[in-house]
């Protein structure tokens, strides 16, 4: 195959990017996005400030944008996502209590029922622990431990037709606090029935060769609690082609690991753009990590 998205589909998988509503009218920037991939996800536009702006009253316009310009060109689509600590609309950032927790549930709702049965994914809760595997002091932790659960509950009853997954970073190291904290809650919900189909790992690696420790044993072991794995927000410092190769290995030998997608199409379109850590340079041509990732889909 000759595209990222042609050639993960020969083993059934996706390979996706996240895409700015505010680029697409750049030809080069929407050229290759729809050339090389089939999963798609808004950098920022399916945000909660961005979704719901004031309390009550939803903005689907930008999100709208991401998701007809996607579906028109046969892209499938993952949101992303109901429930962060981070770029929350001002007034739910001066929530707390059972009134944020209504108001968290009023949000997954709102969203869920305009986009029902329209996603691949949801990322329902986004970056809800700390480094040491303990859960992430924020607003919405303060409503009560049990908010996550409430989260994916109410989401699998909003739109029981797309899957409910966990996004974090840092999660890749299986020898991690982080990750095993984020594995004891998966695991916890598997054993009580509590609604949740897939995890997505951001995969923001920095510096070395080398994959951090045991990657491709924690996709296993994620995969083996019955949830399916994403990459979901790939980028690589200098664009290692190591590890880009190494990352995309990994997931090819997890029959669950479902799809790759990196966090934006050129350079000089990532939050990381200093950094140069995706597959296409600044002026849309395919880089080394580009067809070291080709090579092993
Ligand atoms: C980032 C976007 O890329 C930026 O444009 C924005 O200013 C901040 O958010 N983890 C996530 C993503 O889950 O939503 C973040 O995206 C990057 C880190």
């Amino acid at each position: 195959a000759s595209t990222l998205g042609a050639a993960a589909a020969q083993s059934g998988r996706y390979f996706g990017t996240a895409i700015a509503a505010n680029r697409l009218g750049d030809s080069t920037y929407s050229t290759i996005a729809a050339r090389e991939f089939n999963m798609i996800t808004a950098e920022n536009e399916m945000k909660p400030e961005a979704l719901q702006p004031n309390r009550g009253q939803f903005n689907f316009s930008s999100g709208d944008q991401i998701y007809n310009w996607a579906t028109q060109r046969g892209l499938q689509v993952r949101g992303h996502t109901l429930a962060w600590h981070a770029q929350q609309p001002g007034w739910m950032q001066s929530l707390n209590g059972s009134n944020l927790r209504q108001a968290m549930i009023d949000h997954i709702n709102g969203v869920m029922a305009h986009y029902k049965g329209k996603l691949a994914a949801w990322d329902v809760v986004n970056e809800a622990f700390n480094e040491d595997g303990s859960r992430r002091s924020s607003n919405l932790q303060g409503t009560g431990n049990d908010w996550i659960e409430v989260a994916f509950r109410t989401a699998r009853a909003a739109d029981p037709s797309t899957k409910l997954c966990y996004n974090d970073y840092n999660i890749e190291n299986w020898s991690y606090g982080k990750t095993q904290g984020v594995y004891n809650m998966i695991r916890d919900f598997k054993s009580r029935g509590v609604p949740i189909d897939c995890v997505g790992l951001q995969t923001h690696f920095t510096g070395g060769s080398s994959l951090p420790g045991n990657f491709q044993t924690t996709l296993q072991n994620f995969a083996a609690l019955g949830v399916d794995v994403a990459l979901t927000e790939v980028d690589v410092t200098n664009s290692s082609t190591s590890q880009y190769a190494g990352l995309t290995q990994a997931c090819i030998n997890v029959p669950r690991c479902i799809g790759i997608t990196v966090w934006g199409v050129r350079d000089s379109d990532s939050w990381r753009s200093n950094e140069s850590p995706l597959l296409f340079d600044g002026g849309g041509n395919k880089k080394a990590a580009y067809n070291s990732v080709l090579n092993v889909l």
